[in-house]
């Protein structure tokens, strides 16, 4: 079994510009679990526990779904929380894309599924950047307002990445295969 997600993973430069902005804040929320920026990373699919035997069979299906979708074109912008910022778990960076990253993320999560992996997420997709994270959920509505008008430089994904999290006392991601978004036409 693997505990596997699809994801972009942006590239360094521009997850440097958002750790520059983050510099100043963090020492502020000491209380939160913020993420290594080392696993900063945009879900574009979760699949949960896959058995092995399915693996060929989803190479295959996510090879085939990003290869029907276009490379996006991106920025970070705008900051928020899950579930609200007035009680937040999950504090994140919103993410601006052309064209929207729902239908692919869709395809993904349909491809998979058609696989055996995981099933199709039904709620609502919110592509986002984790940053940190807190167990009882805290009123982050002013970090939420020092991150909101961040707006960083523009980057173009030509890829999705299928990833294999380790969970444990530190979590690592391995980064199993890419799979190429098909050219504009
Ligand atoms: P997140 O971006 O909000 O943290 C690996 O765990 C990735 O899959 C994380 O980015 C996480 O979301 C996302 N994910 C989506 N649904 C999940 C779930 N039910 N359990 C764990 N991670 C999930």
């Amino acid at each position: 079994m693997s505990r596997l997600f699809v994801a972009l993973l942006p590239p360094p430069e521009v997850l440097e510009e958002v750790a520059e902005s983050l510099g100043p804040v963090r020492p502020r929320w000491p209380g939160l679990r913020w993420i290594d920026p080392a696993l900063w990373h945009v879900t574009l699919a979760f699949l949960g526990e896959v058995p092995d035997r399915v693996l060929p069979g989803l190479s295959t299906r996510l090879t085939r779904a990003a290869a029907r979708h276009a490379a996006v074109t991106l920025a970070f912008a705008g900051a928020g929380a899950f579930p609200s910022a007035g009680r937040g778990r999950v504090f994140w960076l919103g993410l601006e894309a052309e064209p929207p990253l729902t239908r692919l993320a869709q395809s993904l999560a349909a491809g998979a599924e058609r696989a055996g992996a995981g099933e199709a997420d039904r709620k609502r997709f919110h592509p986002h950047l984790t940053l940190a994270r807190s167990r009882d959920g805290d009123d982050l509505r002013p970090l939420v307002g020092s991150l909101d008008a961040f707006s960083g430089r523009r980057w173009t994904a030509d890829a999705v990445h299928l990833v294999r999290s380790h969970l444990g006392p530190r979590v690592r991601y391995e980064p199993v295969e890419a799979y190429p978004l098909g050219s504009p036409d």
